[in-house]
């Protein structure tokens, strides 16, 4: 069969994978607890989705600009200058199907073959795949449990080599939940400052889903001098429940924007009509329920928190935004199931989960680092105590099945 190279370059989602897995298992009539899905729970707010409505009756049914409608552009050109201090004029702004299409656009649009992107692990699988998509190579900056996830200007500075092109930021973080304090990401500046030949993808889509009082920070606002070398990205999906309308936008330099256009106008073409028009709505409309909805995934947080507590061989650090715990399970290597096979790997221990408890979790592999797991908390709040339990139960069973001794947690790598 004829293939292009660049299928051996790079993995599907592991992520779509596991997606595909619950579904057929369901299908197939099994009742699971699903922690796996990076999306939220609630219902796109009703007066969205009444724009999505009148947009349909209204006939806005046909073609749009390949970068969205004025009028959305409009909405987010606003949204940027009063949620983010970033003054981006129209030209500097294009909308996409998604802020994963828009990434994986720019990322192509910056990078040349061989050229190095630095990213923070555990990552979105995407931020990694998107690189080699574009043939470039990723450098994958190790962070752990201890270190809150966070790398730091050190860590960056020293990751930059002659080819690094491009560094990608992530704050809140899917899949740890971390976010950088504006102090944390002014060091980062700082270093990005001292290296004009690299371009900044902030990847904000989070940005409305923080715990704690804390605030949200966008590298370009925080550090004015890189808003001509920044892409800064966002969405709808993750906090306005809006997943399935596929809306993402982005705001940057003109010659990054010309070529995400560009790009678009001979792959995807156009965005949604209907799903402009609701995202217009977001946009535009009450803001309240955000706060609600965070304060909720931070109760959810919290009990997670505690459940998990209860679970021998597990270390959680406490996620500061985004809807996902990501678990250290070191302590459960080496353990043994009911069925004889050792727990080697969070894949081992995510497949335990699925075959004897029923449980979905995401190993941490797909977020290029091991021993973790990922856990999802945009569920009900039933849902998830249940689930905590059942993996704390999981956990004592190993513990009970008289496992061989356990592997010391410090001989076990922390990252790829
Ligand atoms: C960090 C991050 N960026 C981008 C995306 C993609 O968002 P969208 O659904 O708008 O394409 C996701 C979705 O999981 C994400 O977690």
């Amino acid at each position: 069969m004829i293939t292009s190279d660049i299928l051996g370059r790079f993995h599907a989602s592991p992520i779509s994978g596991i997606f595909a897995t619950v579904q057929r298992l369901r299908r197939e009539g099994r009742k699971l607890l699903d922690f796996s899905v990076g999306e939220s729970d609630f219902d796109t707010p009703l007066h969205i989705r009444e724009a999505g409505k009148i947009a349909i009756d209204r006939g806005e049914t046909r073609y749009t600009p390949t970068d969205g409608s004025i009028d959305l552009k409009e909405s987010v050109r606003r949204k940027f200058k009063i949620e983010n201090g970033l003054d981006y004029p129209l030209a500097q702004i294009v909308a996409g199907m998604g802020a994963k299409p828009l990434l994986a656009a720019a990322v192509q649009a910056i990078l040349s073959p061989g050229d190095e992107a630095i990213l923070s692990t555990p990552c979105w699988p995407s931020h990694v795949g998107m690189i080699e998509l574009a043939r470039g190579r990723a450098v994958k900056l190790a962070t752990g449990i201890d270190t809150h996830f966070k790398m730091t200007a050190g860590e960056l500075d020293r990751a930059i080599g002659p080819k690094t092109r491009l560094v990608i930021l992530c704050s809140p973080s899917n899949p740890t939940g971390a976010v950088y304090e504006e102090a944390e990401m002014r060091a980062l500046a700082q270093v990005l400052l001292a290296h004009p030949q690299i371009a900044i993808l902030s990847d904000d889509l989070y940005e409305h889903i923080l715990f704690d009082d804390r605030r949200f920070n966008t590298i370009a606002a925080v550090e004015p001098r890189l808003y001509d070398r920044t892409l800064t990205v966002n969405g709808l999906s993750k906090a306005y429940a809006m997943t399935g309308w596929r809306i993402g936008f982005a705001g940057g330099p003109p010659a990054w924007v010309d070529a995400i256009r560009q790009i678009y106008s001979q792959s995807s073409g156009g965005l949604c009509s209907i799903s402009q028009a609701a995202a217009i709505a977001a946009l535009e409309g009450p803001k309240e329920f955000l706060a609600d909805w965070s304060a909720r995934y931070q109760i959810r947080r919290d009990l997670a928190l505690e459940g998990l507590a209860a679970a021998s061989g597990l270390r959680t650090a406490k996620p500061e935004g985004a809807f996902y715990l990501m678990p250290e399970c070191a302590g459960l290597i080496g353990a043994r199931r009911p069925n004889g096979e050792t727990i080697g790997s969070s894949t081992d221990f995510a497949r335990y989960l699925l075959e004897d408890w029923n449980v979905v979790i995401v190993p941490g592999p797909g977020f290029e680092c091991d021993p973790y797991f990922r856990l999802s908390i945009a569920t009900s709040d039933a849902t998830l105590k249940r689930g905590v339990r059942l993996i704390a139960e999981a956990c004592a069973a190993l513990f009970e099945k008289g496992r061989e001794r356990w592997q010391s947690p410090s001989r076990i790598s922390s990252a790829a």
